[in-house]
């Protein structure tokens, strides 16, 4: 049994597995042939915080993939009034086949994952965001080709979703030039990094860019951290992708946000809604990959790579 807590998880051939047969998948969806593997499986999903995209991705993506999926959340739950992560988990795990969860500290999910029968998937903590980046790998490699050797830069907070870019491209070898406003440096231990080799911080957001296949920024404030909210807009305040700063990245660089996003705050109106960006694709291809992943992690391998 294979839990998705965490970006490196997974390997190189696991991920190169699922994009292929992400492919498949959205080729199917896209030409209304009904693919139905997991009939009479169900999803318990957690939430402890909002969401839209994440939520609907994998409730569509169950019930699309022949299955059935149940929302859960902190405040309807018995989780809400103290019930222990642990023993959650032992019930939870017993009436369901595979459970997505977002909540607050990783190591709450971990607990979790420890004391479950089933796989468990990160639907997004503070530390990390696997299915967002999965994503936004898999529209990158989809529009540029494979991601190897190539340059993403992160402008903004060394957050869960930029956490998870170092883990990627530590595991799909590609390098990540990060750019936070001083005091919000990254944290390799906290990323869960193997090493300081994929990724190098620069002082000067426009120095991250130059030259970069993929620009891609998040929210300055995450979800949970709203009381540092007028102290951050402070802090952040230069760290905006904008249209000068797209220019100096490559002639056909991306743009990318796991959304929501904050126009005129980490970027521009004209850059989110711009040529570059590949927002949308990469927003729908949440829902491709991650019934991709939920297929793997329930049935292993289904056809050759
Ligand atoms: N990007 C993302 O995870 O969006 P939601 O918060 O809407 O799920
Ligand atoms: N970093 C953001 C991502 C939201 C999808 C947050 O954690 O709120």
């Amino acid at each position: 049994m294979k839990h998705f807590l965490q970006f490196n998880d997974l390997t190189r051939g696991e991920f190169e597995y699922i994009f292929e047969r992400t492919r498949w998948i959205k080729d199917r969806f896209k030409r209304y042939i009904p693919y139905q593997p997991l009939s009479d499986r169900t999803l318990a999903m957690i939430f402890e915080k909002q969401s839209t995209r994440t939520r609907l991705s994998f409730e569509a993506g169950m019930h699309q993939l022949g299955g059935a999926a149940v929302f859960l959340n902190t405040r309807d739950t018995q989780l809400g009034r103290g019930e222990p992560v642990e023993d959650a988990a032992q019930v939870i795990s017993r009436m369901t086949d595979i459970v997505m969860i977002r909540t607050f500290e990783q190591e709450i999910i971990e607990r979790f994952a420890k004391h479950s029968r089933v796989p468990v998937i990160n639907g997004l903590t503070n530390e990390y965001h696997p299915c967002q980046i999965m994503a936004d790998i898999y529209t990158f490699i989809e529009q540029r080709g494979p991601i190897q050797g190539k340059t993403v830069a992160w402008i903004g907070d060394s957050n869960n979703v930029c956490n998870t870019w170092l883990q990627a491209a530590e595991v799909l070898d590609f390098n990540v030039h990060v750019s936070t406003p001083p005091g919000y440096e990254v944290e390799p231990e906290r990323a869960g990094l193997y090493g300081e080799d994929h990724y190098e911080e620069y002082a000067d957001p426009m120095d991250a860019a130059r030259a970069a296949d993929l620009v891609t920024t998040d929210v300055w404030t995450s979800m949970g951290f709203e009381a540092e909210n007028e102290e951050r807009k402070r802090d952040f305040a230069d760290w905006q992708v904008d249209a000068e700063m797209m220019k100096i990245a490559k002639k056909d660089a991306l743009f990318m946000h796991c959304l929501p996003a904050h126009r005129g705050e980490e970027v521009a109106a004209e850059v989110i809604d711009g040529p570059q960006s590949a927002v949308w694709e990469e927003a729908e291809n949440r829902l491709h990959t991650q019934k991709a992943l939920l297929e793997y992690l329930l049935l292993g391998k289904v056809a050759p790579l």
